[in-house]
């Protein structure tokens, strides 16, 4: 295994689940990360969905101590050198590209690239990924699907991620090819906009022992 997995598998075996977040307002970043660490979710994703996204990560990586900030929704190489550049630790992309791959191959950050398909799975093997993001989860054909991938595709594990909730966490955790799962639900919109942050320590405490 190469260094650049086992940065990767490191940080996702930090905690049994990733928070994704989609952060509208940069100033909520740092005591958002705060409130997740403080339940015991250090990883950290934030997503290239808004125009504050990129801040946000600056301000994590440079203000939260013990969270691991990665970059989320990175889909092609300006945001892949926009959010190292920023500090993310690791990237995160929902599916994959040549061009995505290049820019990954010559840096020395990480990248979970996303696959959602045997044949997408196998592609990403050639190019040396072990380890990989199964998006979108649930839709694409949820736990069972991901564990008809686990004998034939033996030695490659996935993050899944997209439609995850406390409720089926733990279809996925049990499975031999699953590192973790990824997703919102512990940072709701309104609890972020209400500054609830004891709230969502809760959250992620409770995520933070799935898997016990
Ligand atoms: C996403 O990219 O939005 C993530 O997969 C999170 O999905 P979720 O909101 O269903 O957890």
């Amino acid at each position: 295994m190469g260094a650049k997995t086992e940065k990767l598998l490191s940080t996702l075996k930090l905690q049994p689940v990733v928070p994704v977040l989609i952060v509208e307002d940069a100033a909520t970043a740092v005591p958002l990360a705060r409130a997740l660490v403080a339940g015991g979710l250090k990883a950290i994703e934030i997503t290239m969905r808004t125009d504050a996204a990129l801040e946000a990560v600056r301000r994590v990586a440079a203000e939260v101590e013990g969270a691991v900030v990665g970059a989320g929704t990175i889909l092609n190489p300006a945001h892949f050198e926009a959010a190292v550049e920023a500090g993310s630790q690791f990237i995160v992309s929902p599916g994959t590209t040549r061009e995505l791959i290049h820019a990954a191959r010559s840096s020395d950050i990480p990248l979970l690239p996303g696959a959602a398909t045997a044949s997408e799975v196998m592609q990403l093997r050639e190019e040396g990924y072990q380890v990989l993001k199964f998006f979108p989860a649930e839709q694409a054909g949820g736990a069972a699907y991901l564990r008809a991938l686990s004998s034939p595709l033996a030695g490659t594990l996935f993050c899944p991620t997209g439609g995850i909730s406390l409720k089926n966490a733990m279809d996925y955790l049990s499975l031999p090819n699953v590192v973790c799962v990824g997703g919102s639900w512990v940072a709701p919109k309104e609890m972020v906009a209400a500054g609830d942050w004891a709230g969502i320590t809760r959250l992620a405490s409770e995520a933070a022992a799935l898997r016990g």
